[in-house]
């Protein structure tokens, strides 16, 4: 399904970036992986290398100069560059009451900078090729504010907004990079077994409550976001371009 393309997956040192990876990897595309953890990240290009061609940059995605040299790296690594998952991201749970300050300032630099530089710095080469594809890792927290049982194990009010922003920088650049041949659309999983999500899989009152919240009465796999990043990655999806698509068990259809 991605034969001929090359894709690259910011934080896919491990989680659902490594899993997005793999399963491009899988549908033939050739893959560059960074991320901020370097010693994770070289160990995931060695695990992925098993599935097709894949290389691992380190990269700190709020670092604009980060992403000139990434996407330079990329081009002359595999030849071109067609998809963006713009994946990275990070959560330190707190309630809108209790997130700090700081919190908030990394945790938009993170999630929401992050993905806006990422936007910017692709953008050239997909306008002059007039073809490519931005898939942004999204929230169900950017499209509902979730209540949690236990609210401080809640993701912080930075978090909400930042995957809110990304909802957003997704519709405008589907309307101005869409006249270009650039398609951007978004990923809102929800509740999917990572090392971020893992506090909620110790606690079975946590547990408990998103089983029956979710109408599949179910968590998300990475598998399951990976299988529709492949397909936004794809030509399948060429006229497909600024929705924000949920991949929560019917979590945000219920009012
Ligand atoms: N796990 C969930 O339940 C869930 C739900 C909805 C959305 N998401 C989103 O999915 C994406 C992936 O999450 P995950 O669960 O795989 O998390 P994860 O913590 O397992 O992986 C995130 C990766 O991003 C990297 N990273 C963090 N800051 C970075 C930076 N500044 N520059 C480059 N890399 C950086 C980390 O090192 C890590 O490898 C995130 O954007 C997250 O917000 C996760």
């Amino acid at each position: 399904m991605l034969k001929g393309k090359v894709a690259l997956v910011t934080g896919g040192a491990q989680g659902m970036g490594e899993h997005d990876a793999e399963a491009m990897l899988k549908q033939g595309a050739k893959v560059v992986i960074t991320d901020i953890h370097a010693e994770r990240g070289a160990a995931a290009e060695k695990r992925l290398s098993e599935f097709g061609p894949c290389k691992f940059f380190p990269q700190d995605v709020t670092d604009e100069a980060s992403w000139v040299r990434v996407v330079a790296a990329t081009i002359a690594a595999h030849g071109g560059l067609d998809v963006l998952v713009n994946n990275a991201g990070i959560n330190k749970r707190a309630s809108l009451e209790t997130t700090s300050l700081e919190t908030w300032r990394k945790t938009m630099d993170t999630n929401a900078t992050g993905v806006f530089l990422g936007m910017k710095a692709v953008f050239a080469h997909m306008k002059a090729q007039k073809s490519g594809s931005i898939v942004n890792i999204a929230s169900i927290n950017g499209l509902v504010a979730a209540r949690y049982p236990d609210i401080e194990a809640t993701a912080n009010a930075g978090y909400f907004a930042s995957k809110g922003a990304v909802v957003m920088l997704t519709r405008l650049g589907a309307t101005q990079f869409g006249p270009f041949g650039v398609r951007v659309n978004a990923i809102c999983p929800g509740l999917i077994q990572t090392e971020m999500s893992a506090s909620s899989f110790v606690d079975p009152e946590r547990m408990a409550y998103f089983k029956a919240v979710i109408p599949f009465h179910r968590y998300g796999s990475p598998a399951d976001v990976a299988h529709a990043v492949v397909f936004l990655a794809s030509d399948l999806s060429g006229f497909i371009n600024g929705v924000a698509l949920p991949i929560d068990g019917g979590y945000t259809a219920k009012s």
